[in-house]
């Protein structure tokens, strides 16, 4: 098994750590466009090797693609990552165009890669990266739910003092302020979480979890990487051990939730083959409204994207 990350910045090194430390490849190449930083990222991460025990080979390269020739599954985390005061979709100028000629590297070499997207923002910048690419959208998909519902079920967890392992939720939608957290799917070992927890705290943890991206933007001066990094080498692995996880996956609707040509935050079966299913929950009229809203302000930048004609 060879994996690729490509971006050798805070987002895509800790992804590529994780990679290592699960043992999910044979080889993993790391790429950036800044000379010496991968090799050095992928020299480091080798010699953590004997000390954390894994056997993963990991190289960092320097915008050569042709060590990334044959990877099974890529990650592309490249692009700028936000300031303070800054929206994720504030991005998308220089971001489009890193993903897109990104993309297209990565196709040339590995064109049956699994490709999963990072960069923001991300429900558009996995549109273009589809619109690239030009391959079969089960293989080509975002992460921004597992992400978004980490930071739920941590709050969750801190809110009601248990362990974060048993908070399970559901959270729908874009990658962003809109994003839909859905309490009705939101339990602690099965039991509802609307049992546990009052209206109005459920209600703050929610609003938190929309901002929590710009929370840490606002703490650190720059975007997030530890659960960012985590988040797609989890999917990662339920790839690569084709383990048939269910995760809410920025994915490209056909007809699911009454939309078309959109990619959106939904539940998917995670294997071997990319995304298996697409699993189309029950949501009551309030849920499918702000679902709807969601896909409104993604929508609003697909047109910025198109407006920049650089897609074919
Ligand atoms: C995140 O949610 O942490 C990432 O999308 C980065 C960001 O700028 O919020």
């Amino acid at each position: 098994m060879k994996i690729t990350v490509v971006g050798a910045g805070n987002v895509g090194s800790t992804c590529a750590n994780c990679i290592a430390q699960k043992e999910l490849a044979k080889e993993l190449i790391i790429v950036d466009i800044k000379d010496g930083l991968a090799e050095g990222k992928g020299l480091d991460m080798w010699q953590a090797a004997p000390i954390n025990y894994y056997n993963t080979k990991v190289k960092g390269v320097t915008n050569d693609y042709t060590a990334t020739a044959g990877s099974e599954v890529v990650v592309i985390t490249s692009g700028l990552p936000r300031k303070p005061g800054m929206s994720r979709d504030d991005l998308i100028a220089t971001n489009a165009g890193i993903v897109k000629s990104v993309t297209e590297n990565v196709i040339a070499h590995s064109p049956n890669a699994i490709i999963i997207i990072v960069s923001n923002p991300l429900d558009v910048m996995t549109y273009a990266a589809y619109l690239t690419a030009k391959k079969a959208s089960n293989k080509i998909f975002g992460m921004a739910g597992v992400l978004d519902t980490a930071r739920y079920r941590a709050f969750l967890a801190e809110e009601l003092d248990v362990s974060p392992k048993d908070i399970q939720a559901l959270l729908m939608g874009g990658h962003g302020d809109t994003m839909v957290p859905l309490p009705r799917y939101t339990t602690v070992s099965g039991i509802p979480v609307t049992d546990l927890i009052d209206e109005d705290r459920l209600n703050a943890i929610i609003e938190r979890t929309k901002f929590g991206g710009g929370e840490l933007v606002n703490l650190m001066g720059t975007s997030a990487w530890y659960a960012p990094g985590a988040a797609a080498a989890q999917m990662v692995e339920a790839i690569v051990r084709d383990q048939k996880r269910i995760f809410p996956v920025c994915a490209y609707l056909n007809g699911e939730y009454g939309m078309k040509d959109i990619y959106l935050g939904v539940p998917v079966k995670l294997g071997k083959n990319g995304i298996e299913e697409i699993i189309e929950v029950k949501l009551n009229e309030s849920e499918m409204a702000m679902l709807k809203d969601s896909a409104e302000s993604v929508k609003s930048i697909m047109k910025v994207l198109d407006d920049m004609n650089i897609i074919d």
